[in-house]
């Protein structure tokens, strides 16, 4: 199944220069970026992408940190986008994704569990959610199938 996912470049990821490299793995591994854009996000877009983690302890810091700077949000397209995006990218906490995975994006980019470099959507319905919040309000995760 051909799907979309959306991947963010967080505030460390732009304000360290890593764009252009985690672009080039991504169209080394086959994905297409088929939407981007740079930009500033501003406290409520945060509070409102991330709303399901607005009970959690770290939620504060997530917004503070999201603020800080300029993000590059893409859509990625390919077989299977989801699950190996968020493959590419490796654990949440870049400190574990150094010593699990370290050939993943967080690994070589990421900093720490918070400040970790990149964004990938966990699930079908998410990607659906994050694309049509950040881009075209008709798209779906899904682009197309065939058997
Ligand atoms: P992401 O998976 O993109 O979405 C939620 C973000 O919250 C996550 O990346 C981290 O940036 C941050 N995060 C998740 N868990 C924690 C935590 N325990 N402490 C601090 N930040 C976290």
């Amino acid at each position: 199944i051909k799907e979309k996912t959306l991947a963010i470049i967080k505030p460390d990821g732009v304000n360290g220069n890593y764009v252009d490299v985690i672009k080039k793995t991504i169209l080394g591994s086959s994905f297409s970026i088929t939407q981007e854009m740079q930009l500033q996000l501003n406290v409520n877009t945060v509070k409102s992408f991330y709303a399901e983690h607005a009970s959690k302890s770290f939620f504060s810091g997530l917004v503070q940190y999201m603020t800080s700077g300029p993000v590059v949000i893409m859509v990625l397209e390919k077989e299977n986008a989801i699950a190996d995006w968020r493959a590419l990218i490796g654990p949440t906490d870049a400190n574990i994704a150094k010593v699990t995975h370290p050939k993943s994006v967080r690994a070589f980019c990421g900093l720490d569990l918070q400040r970790n470099c990149v964004h990938g959507s966990d699930s079908p319905q998410s990607a659906a959610r994050e694309i049509s919040f950040f881009f075209e309000k008709s798209s779906s995760a899904i682009v197309s199938q065939h058997d």
